[in-house]
């Protein structure tokens, strides 16, 4: 096998640095998600994506989890904007994509719909509860979606973490350098923990390398901010990773809490960053009890692993276990519960943030020790 094909056939290249755009043009205001989106589709993140969903491929999206082209494709990318401006927008002109004063983009307006945004919530999240994070940003978003192709001619700017930013051609490329055929991706957005060391090296005995891709575009209030997660993966590569089998870089896209159908959308792009393989374990991309502990896995049953074209390694609920001294899921682990170490999310932040260190069994102490520094604002960065 070598480096998965991009979705699609082709990696998408919309990145014009010196295009010329005129000055007098109708400006759309970006939010964080949109400016995300708007670079990921450039870059070929998004592949076949070519810019924001029209109506047919949003609606094909929502019920069948395809484009209209057939590809599998689980997560609506929109743009939306407010009525008035909606309406000054005339079809076949070209927008400017503007966040801050700063222009990042030009669309060409190719249709302007009104999407049913409850029927978008029960499709994509299963609730249209307002109570969880992607449906109330979903609400909190204007009404009107407007698609069309983009350019990007800015990249947005990058402040943290520089040197970890790489695209889909630079990864593909570095892989193909490294001559690794078979690469697995793992998506994260939370502290690093032993369950998740345990399943990336567990996924790592059977491929030639891993592709940690931490999510550092925007996620909900209360989760670890991206700057303190990255640091605490690189004190854990530095510690316990053979160095030449792992390749840390970022995914820069908002987090939508979509659980099941984000992990199809995680799959797909990480196939876009030149994987041939990808990890979900429980509760993938989940926020409170929306989703069935295995739901994420569950929903890969709908497409066949040649339209996918990434092999999915799916892992159960991993924990340490007392009795068995080492890491293990209720697979390959006899003991009962007590024995074994299991600390939910809010819990872990909690302790945290009071400068308390979870136990050893469930979280290396280098990585503790730069969680609560970060946290409290004290830490160095390597
Ligand atoms: S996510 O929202 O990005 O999925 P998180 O960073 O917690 O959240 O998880 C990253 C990946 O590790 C996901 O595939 C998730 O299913 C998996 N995972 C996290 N914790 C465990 C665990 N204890 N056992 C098995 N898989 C886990």
């Amino acid at each position: 096998m070598t480096v998965s094909k991009p979705h699609g056939g082709k990696l998408i290249n919309l990145v014009n640095e010196t295009m010329p755009v005129d000055d007098n043009v109708t400006e759309i205001e970006l939010d964080n998600m949109a400016l995300s989106d708007l670079e990921l589709i450039a870059i070929g993140a998004y592949s076949p994506l070519t810019g924001f969903l029209g109506k047919k491929d949003y609606e094909n999206v929502l019920h069948q989890m395809r484009l209209s082209t057939g590809e599998p494709w689980s997560i609506p990318i929109t743009l939306a904007v407010n009525e008035s401006l909606a309406e000054q927008l005339i079809i076949g002109e070209k927008v400017k994509l503007v966040k801050d004063s700063v222009t990042y983009g030009v669309i060409k307006v190719a249709e302007i719909f009104y999407p049913n945004k409850e029927i978008e919530a029960f499709k994509v999240y299963k609730t249209n509860d307002r109570e969880h994070p992607g449906v109330a940003n979903l609400f909190k978003r204007p009404n009107v979606y407007i698609a069309g192709p983009i350019t990007l001619i800015k990249r947005p700017e990058k402040k943290d973490f520089t040197n970890y930013y790489l695209d889909p051609v630079e990864t593909r490329a570095l892989f193909e350098r490294l001559g690794w055929n078979t690469i697995v991706g793992f998506q994260t957005r939370n502290p690093v923990h032993r369950a998740h060391e345990y399943i990336q090296k567990t996924a790592l005995e059977m491929v030639d390398g891993l592709f940690l891709n931490p999510l550092v575009g925007e996620t909900k209030s209360d989760d670890i901010p991206s700057d303190i997660r990255m640091e605490s993966y690189k004190v854990l590569l530095e510690k316990y990773y053979p160095k030449n089998r792992v390749l840390l870089a970022v995914f820069p896209a908002a987090m939508r809490y979509a659980g099941p159908r984000e992990a199809v959308f995680h799959a797909i792009v990480r196939k876009n960053y030149g994987c041939t393989h990808f990890i979900v374990g429980r509760d993938h991309a989940g926020v409170g009890n929306y989703y069935g502990t295995y739901d994420a896995q569950k929903i890969f049953s709908h497409f066949t692993s040649e339209e996918l074209g990434i092999q999915t390694l799916f892992f159960e609920h991993s924990f340490y276990c007392k009795k068995c001294g080492n890491m293990a899921s209720e697979k390959t682990c006899p003991h009962d519960k007590e024995n074994h170490v299991i600390l939910s999310g809010t819990k872990v932040r909690q302790m945290l943030k009071q400068g308390q260190k979870p136990p050893k069994e469930f979280s290396r102490p280098e990585v503790v020790e730069v969680l609560i520094k970060g946290l409290q604002g004290t830490f160095t960065k390597i």
